[in-house]
């Protein structure tokens, strides 16, 4: 029975009490129900975020080990003290019984340090690591420059780099939103990858059924990340379900050991939303979890996190308040604006455009040069209508990052909507010097677009400024429709046909392309 009367209501949400020493430990579940605690659960009261009597510090055990440098030296997100912990729990608090899974290793460092905490005990056990392994070059890149396309595959570098504990993992691709999972019983369950709400649904939903009340291990690496508020918030929305049993002191890792089947009578739902979460309930949660954090490094992150449900549930009071608290400390602004310019985004995303702008509008006022800030700003200028403003926003931009292909076809689309394609035509031959073949398939198309569109409305722009296009573009069906395009209107129609079923031969359903050969056969080309 969970004591209710701890229990807080805000409006009609109950939020359990975090706090509530009946919960807290295995000790005072089992006092309840009359019985000492059961031996086949982990010993909370032995557990290293026991306080000691005195109310100091709990001693870290993880702290005491130095992690393998070969596990260490991998490229990582990860915090130095979460690399200890990991190494930790197999080295040191592992029992066996069970299956150990990574979710979302990236180039393998969670991994590695899983395998080597098996490997200095002489165990023969295996991590089990599942990734989509899909390169994202905006925050993979410049992590590990490994130089892969948009898309490509790293599992090969998955595999190089934790090539010295090959006989520990065993590596799967798996896309986590369609996870499934028969390897029997889990023991140590790390996620580090429910970026999302339905990402975490999926893992729920997957490898859920697989936890043992109170024995198994479930690390959530984003669980104190601004970004992935739904895991603070579906994780200790339910403390009769989730109890809390290591953390580190800096970083985002949180343990929890379910004390009960995940699914089943007074089990989670299927599927969480954030619209199952009242703002009074977030904002609970938050504030209870605050007042959980022991260091001042944690104690940020869960503000931020705060912060940013705050803003996505557009609470202004509750803003102004954290936004206060935060800006206090300057070390603290830089990541103030970046987890405020992720609510702009999401609001962007869905269409408010005044929201996104004024949120984008008060980084500004702190951090007068933060391109993302910058950007939005000029998005949601140029959604207004307002291209004069837009203009001024993306230029700032491009004084600073001069080679973003992105940010100019932004200016690019405004200075033609100003009508001065003058401008335009400068911010597109900017624009093709910096992007390649292998550049994201949609910015050269939106480049060679915009291009079609200036030289529409001005035949006598100088197509000669861009000569070396053929070149550099030569397999790309985009160049083919603009050439295409420029033949036709030259008069020369079978070089315009030529063209098109090149683009067609180059990319098969090509939809302009094929669009436009058949308005070329049936003569309705204008
Ligand atoms: C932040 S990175 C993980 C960092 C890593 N644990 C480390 O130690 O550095 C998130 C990982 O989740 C993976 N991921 C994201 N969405 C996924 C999905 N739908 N299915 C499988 N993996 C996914 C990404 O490919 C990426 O490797």
């Amino acid at each position: 029975m969970l004591a209710v009367d701890k229990c807080l209501k805000v409006n009609n949400d109950v939020v359990y009490d975090v706090t509530c020493p009946s919960l807290t430990t295995t000790e005072g579940r089992a006092a309840e129900r009359g019985r000492d605690p059961p031996e086949d659960r982990i010993d909370h009261t032995r557990s290293a975020m026991t306080e000691t009597p005195s109310g100091a510090n709990p001693h870290l055990p993880w702290l005491d080990d130095a992690v393998p440098a070969e596990a260490s030296r991998i490229p990582s997100m990860l915090y130095p003290e979460e690399k200890q912990y990991l190494y930790w729990t197999t080295r040191h608090a592992y029992e066996g019984w069970g299956a150990i899974v990574d979710l979302g290793p990236w180039v393998g460092a969670s991994s590695a340090l899983l395998a080597a905490g098996l490997r200095d005990r002489g165990m023969s056990a295996r991590v089990q690591s599942f990734d989509r392994f899909v390169w994202v070059r905006s925050y993979m890149e410049e992590k590990l420059p490994e130089d892969l396309p948009e898309g490509g595959d790293f599992l090969p570098v998955f595999e190089r780099e934790t090539a010295p504990f090959a006989p520990w993992i065993d590596a799967e691709r798996m896309d986590l939103l369609e996870a499934e999972w028969n390897g029997g019983e889990i023991e140590i369950l790390f996620v580090d990858a429910a970026k999302s709400w339905e990402l975490l649904n999926a893992i729920h939903r997957a490898f859920g059924p697989h936890l043992r009340a109170g024995r198994s291990r479930v690390i959530h690496q984003d669980f104190r990340h601004f970004y992935t508020i739904w895991i603070p918030l579906a994780i200790d929305s339910r403390p009769d379900v989730w109890q809390q049993i290591e953390a580190v002191d800096d970083g985002d890792s949180v343990t929890f050991v379910p004390q009960r089947p995940l699914f089943g009578e007074g089990g989670l739902p299927d599927t969480y939303r954030q619209t199952d979460f009242s703002f009074s309930l977030a904002d609970e949660i938050f504030r209870r979890r605050l007042e959980r954090e022991r260091t001042s490094e944690n104690k940020v992150r869960l503000l931020l996190g705060w912060l940013r449900t705050a803003l996505l549930y557009d609470q202004p009071e509750r803003v102004a308040d954290l936004r206060e608290r935060l800006a206090k400390d300057p070390r603290n602004i830089e990541n103030l604006t970046t987890a405020e310019m992720f609510s702009a985004w999401d609001h962007w995303h869905r269409g408010d455009v005044s929201r996104a702008s004024a949120i984008a509008s008060e980084c500004l006022k702190r951090t007068p040069d933060d391109t993302q800030a910058l950007c939005m700003s000029g998005l949601c200028a140029r959604d207004r209508g307002d291209h004069a403003q837009a203009v001024t926003y993306f230029r700032r931009v491009t004084s600073h990052n001069p080679n973003d292909a992105s940010v100019r076809i932004c200016l690019a689309d405004s200075c033609y909507q100003l009508g001065d394609f003058s401008a335009a035509g400068e911010e597109l031959i900017a624009i093709f010097r910096n992007l390649s073949e292998d550049s994201p398939d949609q910015w050269v198309q939106f480049a060679f677009e915009q291009l079609e569109r200036l030289w529409a409305a001005d035949t006598t722009w100088p197509l000669s400024s861009l000569d070396d296009l053929q070149a550099r573009f030569e397999s790309s069906p985009h160049l083919h429709v603009f050439e295409a395009i420029v033949h036709y209107h030259r008069g020369h129609t079978e070089q315009a046909t030529n063209e098109l079923v090149r683009a067609l031969e180059l990319a098969p359903g090509h939809a302009r392309a094929e669009q436009l050969l058949a308005k070329l056969r049936n003569g309705s080309w204008q």
